[in-house]
């Protein structure tokens, strides 16, 4: 299975794809975790690309095409597929992997938009908090850890992410109205779009996504 799933940030992309690497075995692709850690390991691309994390705008095309691009070419996804969270999210990006695709003869299977007004994104995106060792999610209200500030799972402390503060929020939301929004026409044109309503609880969300692909 080739997939994608798009949607505004806080929208629930990054849960429901990891509830889909759970069932479905195939690795989750997250774009935003794979800048976060060349951020954090100073690599030359991640002091260029966390510029425009911290502003709330998206890292130019060509950086993005290729590092997706590389990593799709590893043997978990050559084999088994992926859930691509977070990429594309311009229409440049969406042609450049649909290129990408067809020079190897290959297409994706489903693209899924996790549909979320904006004054819920804002009170998902305050309240989140990341574990530090394995990346499990919380919420401070809606997925609390049982420990404040601890990982129920792994014990390691939990963060909040930089760009999930105020005026980032802002700007984050801005730039997805402004390039990614289209790229909903652009997928349903192609007949791959299914539109999930994801205001719900996250488990219910899940069992919307879990039909839509069976
Ligand atoms: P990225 O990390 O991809 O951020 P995003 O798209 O803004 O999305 P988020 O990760 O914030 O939210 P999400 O939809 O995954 O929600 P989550 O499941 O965590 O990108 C960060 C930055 O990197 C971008 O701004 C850009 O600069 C750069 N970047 C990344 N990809 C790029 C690309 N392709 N091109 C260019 N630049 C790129 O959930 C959020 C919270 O809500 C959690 O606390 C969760 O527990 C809770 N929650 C989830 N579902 C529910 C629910 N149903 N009900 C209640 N709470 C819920």
């Amino acid at each position: 299975m080739r997939l994608v799933i798009i949607g505004p940030p806080g929208a629930g992309k990054g849960t429901q794809a990891k509830f889909i690497q759970g069932q479905f075995g195939i690795p989750q692709i997250s774009t935003g975790d794979i800048l976060r850690k060349a951020a954090s390991d100073h690599t030359v691309l991640g002091d260029k690309a966390s510029v425009f994390v911290q502003a709330g705008k998206l890292v130019p095309d060509d950086l993005t095409l290729d590092m997706v691009t590389e990593r799709l070419s590893a043997d978990d996804c050559t084999k088994e597929g992926y859930i691509l969270d977070g990429f594309p999210r311009t229409v440049p990006q969406a042609k450049g992997l649909e290129t990408w695709l067809k020079g190897l003869g290959s297409q994706l299977d489903r693209v899924l938009y996790l549909n979320v007004p904006e004054e819920a994104l804002i009170q998902r995106l305050a309240g989140r908090r990341t574990c530090r060792g394995c990346g499990t999610l919380y919420h401070l209200v809606f997925e609390p850890p049982r420990k404040p500030g601890i990982c129920d799972d792994c014990r390691r402390e939990l963060y909040q992410r930089e760009d999930d503060r105020g005026n980032i929020i802002t700007a984050r939301l801005e730039t997805y109205k402004a390039q990614t929004v289209p790229l909903i026409k652009f997928y349903r044109e192609r007949g791959l779009l299914t539109e999930i309503d994801g205001v719900e609880r996250a488990g219910k969300v899940k069992d919307q996504v879990f039909e839509s692909l069976v």
